[in-house]
């Protein structure tokens, strides 16, 4: 049993996106670890103003307030820990390992099956993590079909969604308490070391990514041997 990751929980059959409700209860004092999970959401949201397709007990959707000791710059980082640690619970609740792509999207199959969203409020972290779990291929929207998938399309079997949970609170505390999950990141994560296309607002560019800096931006060196900082672009892992 973890200590303190779900030692309060909010379940709502439904709501707008758990991490505006996180947020809210994080203004009102909620502890660390506290949490807040929803059957369905209607404006689950995703990382740069995308939305998040959170269809009815088709996944996990929770969003867990923390308030670790470390610096507000440091909290930049938690998305990183959280992805270790979501990965590290699809193993231990449905017996695959997905991969890492930078900054923190889960891939089975080359398709995503899970996101991490982060967001500040006042001296919290609302840390949301979104994980795949029942869909069908037919049950997402035509636009995502190609690029998603669950961890039941994955297995062929039935995840026990309790199981997940527990799971990722776990992993989650480990990773929080001991701080120290940059190396355990950087070994793991498949995008570093990898020839990636980068897509910026303002153009898109070929190139390799050698490693992260202190903040956790990703050091893509161009086609003009340039070493170029990124922060949020969408990143591709290139063949070959
Ligand atoms: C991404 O774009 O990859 C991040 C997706 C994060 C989705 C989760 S689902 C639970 C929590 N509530 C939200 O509104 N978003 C996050």
């Amino acid at each position: 049993m973890a200590n303190w990751a779900g030692c309060a929980i909010r379940r709502l059959e439904e709501t707008d996106s758990t991490n505006k409700q996180a947020r809210l209860w994080a203004r009102e004092g909620a502890p660390h670890g506290a949490v807040v999970t929803a059957r369905r959401q209607t404006a689950g949201r995703g990382r740069r103003g995308r939305d998040w397709d959170s269809a009815t007990d088709a996944g996990l959707w929770l969003s867990m307030v923390l308030r670790p000791a470390v610096s507000s710059a440091a909290l930049g980082l938690l998305p990183f820990a959280a992805a270790l640690a979501a990965a590290d619970a699809c193993l231990a609740a449905a017996g695959v390992s997905p991969s890492i792509k930078w900054p923190n999207d889960l891939l089975l199959s080359g398709r995503k099956v899970a996101g991490i969203l982060l967001e500040i409020e006042g001296d919290a972290a609302v840390m949301g993590i979104g994980i795949n779990v029942r869909h069908r291929p037919e049950d997402f929207p035509p636009d995502l079909r190609q690029n998603a998938t669950s961890l039941e399309i994955i297995t062929g079997r039935r995840v026990p969604m309790a199981a997940l949970e527990n799971a990722l609170y776990l992993e989650i505390e480990r990773r929080i308490d001991g701080w120290d999950f940059m190396a355990e990141y950087t070994a793991r994560c498949v995008t570093l070391g990898a020839r990636v296309l980068v897509i910026e607002v303002n153009g898109e560019f070929t190139g390799d990514a050698e490693g992260l800096d202190e903040g956790g931006a990703l050091l893509v060196r161009d086609g003009e041997g340039s070493l170029r900082r990124v922060l949020a672009g969408d990143v591709s892992v290139r063949k070959g």
